[in-house]
């Protein structure tokens, strides 16, 4: 795998497709490597037909396990179609989510316990890990209120979760930041998109300036 793989954390509503629309045509405008943006749950046909089960309002009686299990494999799908094709070919993938939504969401919203869900991801990445994550932190409030503010389509499943529900995610997430600095960079997402971005950037180019001309 000679490409790079980036993903984007955080909550609903933090801003990581927003900011991803600012930074792709920056990372196009500095790299002689093509840059594939993509995200989960989806991704791909039959992730994407996956990510229609999982998101649809109407599967309001899912088990918490059940949906571990498909997020789990519409990543397993994603990165078969998607994602270890574009890193063989040398290409700057940018995922929007990847596993640490999974054990964020399902590990601790869900409460199903962040090494399960761990685990069935190890199987269904085989070990499969972004060289850098950007997690946009906010308060949960933060994000829902960008998001009934701004939005048109009524919520989907996991939107409708309970501030509990969010206040997990966050700490979760806060959590693993903290165990693996390395991989994980944390932005703060209440400030103005284009800092973020900008930061974002900053922090990508230093990382990998074998990618980027500068
Ligand atoms: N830094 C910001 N400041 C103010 N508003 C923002 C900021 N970032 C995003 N927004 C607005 O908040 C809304 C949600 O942003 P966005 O869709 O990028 O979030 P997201 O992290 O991708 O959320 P989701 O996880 O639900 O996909 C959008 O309408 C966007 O314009
Ligand atoms: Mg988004």
């Amino acid at each position: 795998m000679n490409g790079l793989f980036i993903s984007f954390e955080g909550p609903d509503g933090a801003g990581k497709s927003s900011m991803l629309q600012q930074l792709v045509p920056v990372l196009e405008a500095h790299s002689d490597h093509s840059v594939v943006l993509t995200r989960e749950p989806g991704g791909s046909p039959i992730a994407e037909q996956i990510r229609h089960v999982i998101l649809d309002s109407n599967n309001t009686d899912m088990a918490a396990s059940t949906e571990a299990l498909l997020y789990a494999a519409a990543r397993a799908q994603h990165l078969h179609d998607v994602i270890r094709p574009a890193l063989r070919q040398g290409k700057i993938v940018l995922s929007d989510r990847y596993v640490d939504s999974s054990i964020a969401y399902q590990g601790a919203g869900r409460e199903l316990g962040t090494d399960a869900v761990a685990a069935i991801n190890r199987f269904a990445t085989n070990g499969t890990m972004p060289q850098l994550t950007v997690y946009v932190d906010v308060p949960p409030a933060v994000g829902i209120a960008r998001i009934q503010h701004y939005r048109a389509q009524p919520e989907d499943r996991l939107e409708e979760a309970g501030a509990a529900f969010h206040d997990r995610v966050r700490a979760a997430y806060q959590a693993l930041a903290h165990q693996e600095q390395q991989r994980i960079v944390t932005v703060d997402g209440t400030q103005p998109i284009q800092t973020v971005a900008d930061q974002a950037w900053a922090i990508i180019q230093q990382r990998f300036p074998a990618f980027f001309n500068i």
